[in-house]
């Protein structure tokens, strides 16, 4: 059987290394893949990233199934053009995507279906967000609206934090660019200011075949750049599975309270809900469980460990999603926790360098095929002529299985330590909230 995983970033390399080990009958494509799936033996790249192409790919090549790693192709309907080509695509329309590309739409939802949230509002003229902000008082966040990998989010500790945040989103100039902001063609950008929430994240990810809904095992990421949840906004530093803070009443309340009712909502709003759905939580000290955005897909880097935990054949799961079958499977998982720390370029978040050579890479594939608890997953990463260069932000997320938190963490950061490249940046106190 052919299989295509659509991406080219940690979560994908996760996702195609699992369905690799679903038999090795299999031939697993990745589009575009990296440098890490092409230097993997049952990993093919395939250059294309265009939605249409990768349908027409996909016919000729006999693709029996297709899942789709990030925002970006299921924004633009990649999910509708495969269906209405009669191929077996897991993923959410490009309507039911809105969820995530649209922070204002799912704003404006989660109101509609009594989803808990924070309060905010929407604008798109930089002076009245400002007299927002000053009517609101700071601390006070302020969202790019659009897709901006996770990263168009500032939370503003001052008022003039807030207000140079809404002057780089929707002021003059080109500032919607420099937050990777994709706004459609011509329409104007738009800023969610949005109530400060305080407590502990987890990411809650489940997968939804229409009808039933399938929870993954829990995990946290680590959201700031530097040590002790410092610095920048970032698409996720690093993260463990399970996350302890979602205990069983607060699993239960989520899906009670967040999952269901979202389902049922894009239901009653004629929209059925396919794909996987990322809740990221805020839980309050006194238990109270807040939706702080929805993503319409595995987070990155959560999806590394949680995988990496994973011991039904993913295949099996991925299928059954695209039958209404979920309700027929039981997800297995591991019972030791999973740590995955992330190596960053050099001037990540804001710039980073593309082009340093990445050294160590051969010994950790040693290491891997001593040790099947430790794997290193890659994300901007490429492989020419046998060297492989740093070509993204977040470049490798190196994972490990341990019998506690505390030796996944030694496993993860002993082969960290193994690895080099000019300017790395990680942390090193992924999985403290745990500890
Ligand atoms: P988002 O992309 O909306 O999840 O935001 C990215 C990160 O910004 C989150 O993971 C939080 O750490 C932080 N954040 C977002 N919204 C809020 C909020 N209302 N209150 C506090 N922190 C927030
Ligand atoms: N790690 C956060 C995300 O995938 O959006």
């Amino acid at each position: 059987m052919n299989l295509l995983v659509v991406g080219s970033g940690g979560r994908e390399h996760a996702i195609a290394w699992r369905l690799s080990q679903a038999s090795t009958s299999h031939k697993v494509f990745v589009a575009p893949g990296n440098g890490g799936t092409a230097l993997d033996p049952d990993l093919h790249n395939i250059d294309i990233t265009n939605v249409v192409a990768l349908r027409e790919w996909a016919q000729a090549n006999q693709i029996s199934l297709t899942v789709v790693g990030p925002e970006q192709p299921l924004s633009e309907g990649i999910v509708d053009e495969f269906r209405a080509h009669g191929l077996r695509i897991f993923g959410p329309t490009r309507q039911a995507a809105q969820l995530e590309s649209s922070k204002a739409f799912s704003k404006a939802f989660m109101q509609r279906h009594h989803i808990p949230t924070a309060a905010y509002a929407v604008f798109s003229d930089a002076e009245l967000a400002k007299a927002y902000v000053v009517q609101q008082g700071a601390p006070i966040v302020v969202k790019a609206d659009g897709l901006a990998a996770g990263e168009g989010v500032v939370v503003a500790m001052t008022q003039a934090e807030a207000f140079a945040a809404i002057d780089a989103m929707i002021g003059p100039g080109d500032g919607a660019q420099a937050y990777g902001i994709t706004t459609k063609n011509g329409e104007q950008a738009r800023v969610v200011i949005e109530e400060f929430l305080e407590g502990e994240e987890a990411s809650f990810i489940v997968l939804v075949d229409g009808k039933n809904i399938l929870p993954l095992a829990t995990s946290q990421d680590h959201k700031r750049l530097l040590d002790g949840d410092m610095g920048p906004n970032t698409g996720g530093m690093g993260a463990y599975s399970p996350a302890p803070v979602v205990t069983p009443e607060i699993h239960a309340k989520v899906m009670r309270e967040i999952i269901q009712p979202t389902i049922k909502g894009m239901l009653a709003d004629g929209i059925q809900y396919t794909g996987f759905l990322y809740a990221g939580l805020m839980i309050g000290a006194d238990k109270k469980v807040k939706t702080l955005e929805f993503n319409c897909r595995l987070g990155d880097p959560e999806t590394q460990p949680i995988l990496m935990r994973l011991k039904t054949n993913l295949l099996d799961v991925l299928w059954a999603a695209t039958e209404q079958g979920l309700d027929k499977i039981e997800l297995d998982w591991d019972r030791r926790p999973a740590v995955g720390v992330v190596m960053a370029a050099n001037g990540y978040p804001v710039n980073p360098r593309k082009g340093d050579v990445i050294s160590g890479q051969n010994n950790t594939r040693q290491q891997e095929e001593n040790n099947p608890n430790v794997k290193v997953f890659h994300a901007g990463t490429r492989l020419d002529n046998a060297v492989l260069t740093t070509s993204g932000g977040r470049v490798l997320c190196v994972t490990a299985l341990g019998g506690s938190l505390k030796e996944a963490r030694r496993a993860a950061y002993q082969v960290v330590d193994t690895i080099g490249f000019a300017g790395v940046q990680y942390r090193l106190d992924i999985g403290h909230k745990a500890l």
